[in-house]
């Protein structure tokens, strides 16, 4: 279970406040619990074991075996929630991340035509995630990925293609059915930045060789300790209460902050999660991220002393991470005084000494301790996000299910590429001007 180090918090917020937020904070959790809130039709998340049960795990595991007999390697097609949450998982836990390859994620086509040159030398399947089906970044990588397995295995690109999309709507869900593809469904009422414990992440994840069952097990776990309490006793809902507080006492901006390289992708995932579903309206925190102790030497600065506009959150591991330690070695370097000693401890010292730092340049600051970096734990992570954004979106006023802001400039784009059917005003476009210098 994850626990809260709130020390630095206290500095710039009472416990008494923050206990003060109980009424309204319940008031968003029911109705979130109770879906009696905006965006209630896409409340299909909230239950890790009703997402997938264990005939559903049963079925995406054998699919990963099956894939594996064809190949160790899978490129997965998608964008926003239909890749963040797969690749999160997969960095942090799987023992071969180089296993999943991602394509659609963007339109580089110096990405792809790399990645086509990787694949050329390797044999590899495919799991093409869209639930729309029509976003245009990876529908464009899905026909480019098509094309080169086409040509690599001309007689056998059903059996290497899986698609994970919508029920029965949407070209990707025709296009399987045309082709013969397994496919696996991804529900109505379940958007992309809340579906990574579903097809969505679960067969990539499985496929890399992280335990799902473990993973969603954690998930359940979660849900079960913290669908009820209150404010002293479930810490999504301090949590939330917390960095709605701080919202309205000035600060703008939430970053979450890592002290494990392998978290990376993590961090990506939380600031579309909370970013796609607080941002609206003209509110809600804007979250950012940092990697320490890396970006100590880049962001330091500014998180120490910039504008007192930042919330920090800390990720802390406790436990379960290899040992290393310092070796005895020349005395010119002067680090007698850390020999024998673990990286994990020196890590550890850089997370406490920067957790005080921050708070005392004005950073209120709180740590989220994760006891292991494992399956089971981080199911547990990313339910509890999931569920804490949830709750402070509707504490916020805004439907945290929603993304209309996300339309515009897709509208634009399709009018500038010819797409039929769209007109859109593209006026203000960047090269609408242009300024020579010199
Ligand atoms: O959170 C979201 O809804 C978005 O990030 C979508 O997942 C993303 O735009 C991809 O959409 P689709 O799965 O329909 O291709």
């Amino acid at each position: 279970m994850i626990s809260i180090n709130p020390t630095n918090v206290y500095p710039f917020l009472s416990d008494q406040l923050i206990r003060q937020q109980s009424a309204r904070v319940n008031t968003a959790h029911t109705i979130l619990s109770t879906g009696s809130g905006p965006g209630n039709d896409f409340i299909g998340w909230l239950n890790p074991a009703e997402v997938a049960p264990q005939s559903l795990i049963d079925d995406i595991v054998a699919t990963a075996e099956r894939l594996h007999d064809h190949a160790d390697k899978m490129v997965v097609v998608g964008i926003g929630g239909s890749y963040l949450g797969t690749r999160a998982v997969v960095d942090a836990l799987s023992p071969n991340p180089d296993a999943i390859a991602y394509a659609g994620q963007n339109v580089s086509a110096a990405y792809h035509a790399n990645l086509l040159r990787q694949l050329d030398t390797q044999d590899y399947v495919v799991n093409v995630v869209s639930k729309s089906g029509t976003t245009t970044e990876p529908a464009v990588a899905f026909r480019v990925i098509l094309d080169h397995l086409a040509a690599k295995y001309p007689n056998g690109v059903a059996d290497r293609v899986v698609a994970t999309t919508d029920k029965s709507r949407g070209a990707l869900r025709q296009l399987a059915t045309l082709n013969g593809y397994k496919t696996f469904p991804i529900e109505d009422a379940i958007g992309g930045r809340y579906s990574v414990l579903s097809p969505v992440g679960l067969l990539p994840i499985a496929f890399a060789g992280v335990d799902i069952h473990e993973l969603v097990r954690g998930a359940s776990d979660m849900y079960a300790k913290c669908t009820q309490g209150d404010i002293t006793s479930n810490p999504i809902l301090w949590y939330v209460a917390t960095r709605n507080l701080l919202m309205q006492k000035g600060i703008n901006i939430e970053v979450l902050a890592s002290f494990e390289p392998r978290l990376h992708f993590l961090l990506e995932w939380w600031k579309q999660l909370f970013g796609e579903s607080e941002g609206k309206n003209g509110i809600g925190l804007f979250p950012a991220s940092v990697e320490y102790t890396t970006d100590l030497h880049s962001m330091g600065q500014y998180m120490q002393d910039g504008r007192r506009i930042v919330m920090e959150t800390f990720l802390r591991i406790e436990s379960g991470e290899p040992t290393l330690l310092v070796p005895d070695g020349n005395p010119i370097d002067e680090l007698g005084y850390l020999v024998g000693r673990e990286l994990t401890a020196v890590n550890d010292a850089a997370w406490k000494a920067t957790a005080t730092a921050h708070a005392n340049g004005g950073v209120p600051n709180l740590t989220l301790n994760i006891p292991k970096l494992d399956a089971y734990h981080l199911g547990g992570l990313i339910y509890f996000f999931e569920r804490a954004c949830g709750i402070s979106g509707y504490l916020m006023g805004v439907n945290p299910f929603d993304q209309p802001g996300v339309e515009d400039y897709k509208r634009g784009m399709f009018s500038l590429l010819g797409k039929p059917g769209a007109s859109h005003s593209n006026e203000n476009h960047p090269e609408a001007s242009h300024i020579q210098f010199g």
